[in-house]
């Protein structure tokens, strides 16, 4: 599935925007900057296909990518980043939560969360609105090329110890680096896993 083509469908930057539910869809989240246009071209095995920064805020758009006319891919606007504007962040939110609650289509939400920082505040209340809305969710952590060899096994603990009190998470973390291409394949297998179901 992910060696064939992916193209980019539509934006949308409000809930009458949003593009018809024709395929099964997986949507990335999380916390501005964490790597989630990343992971998107890492799967994708696409350099550019969705747009990426070092400036936090880069996604302004639920942005829609069609995998193989098979799987709709959605890469999210960052949360967690003040600096973009209150209108915007109230905006955002609300577009998100309108999708997401809406979202018939919707197999899976992957939650990003930055490997060398773990669980925020602003996650757990993230993941709280997946509980209270029954959407189901599974947390990724990424840039593991920025957390030590001997640290990772400890981080992936903690998260999944967190993940206890959610009861719409998925039990077991994935550990990612759009870099180096670490978890990439088991990724995609747990996707594609995932559209059988
Ligand atoms: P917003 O759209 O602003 O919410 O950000 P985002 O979550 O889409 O993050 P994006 O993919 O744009 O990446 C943010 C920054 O992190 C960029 O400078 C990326 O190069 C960097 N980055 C992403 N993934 C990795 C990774 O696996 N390892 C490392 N070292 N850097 C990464
Ligand atoms: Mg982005």
């Amino acid at each position: 599935l992910f060696a064939q083509t992916c193209d980019f469908v539509a934006g949308a930057d409000n809930a009458g925007a949003l593009p018809p539910m024709t395929l099964p869809e997986i949507a990335f989240a999380g916390r501005s900057n964490v790597g989630k246009s990343s992971l998107l071209n890492a799967l994708t095995g696409r350099k550019a296909l969705a747009r990426t920064s070092q400036t936090p805020g880069r996604t302004q758009q639920l942005n829609f990518f069609d995998l193989a006319h098979r799987l709709q891919l959605v890469d999210m606007p960052g949360y967690g980043y003040a600096a973009v504007g209150k209108d915007k962040v109230t905006a955002w939110t609300k577009l998100a939560q309108d999708f997401l609650r809406g979202r018939a289509s919707l197999l899976r939400v992957y939650l990003l969360i930055d490997a060398r920082h773990g669980l925020k505040p602003v996650d757990h209340e993230t993941m709280d609105v997946f509980d209270r809305s029954a959407i189901s969710f599974a947390v990724v952590l990424t840039k593991a090329d920025e957390v030590k060899q001997m640290d990772r096994d400890a981080v992936c603990e903690r998260t999944e110890t967190d993940l206890r009190r959610h009861p719409a998470a998925f039990p077991t973390v994935l550990l990612t680096s759009s870099e180096t291409g670490l978890g990439i394949p088991a990724m995609r297998g747990g996707i594609v896993q995932l559209m059988r179901e």
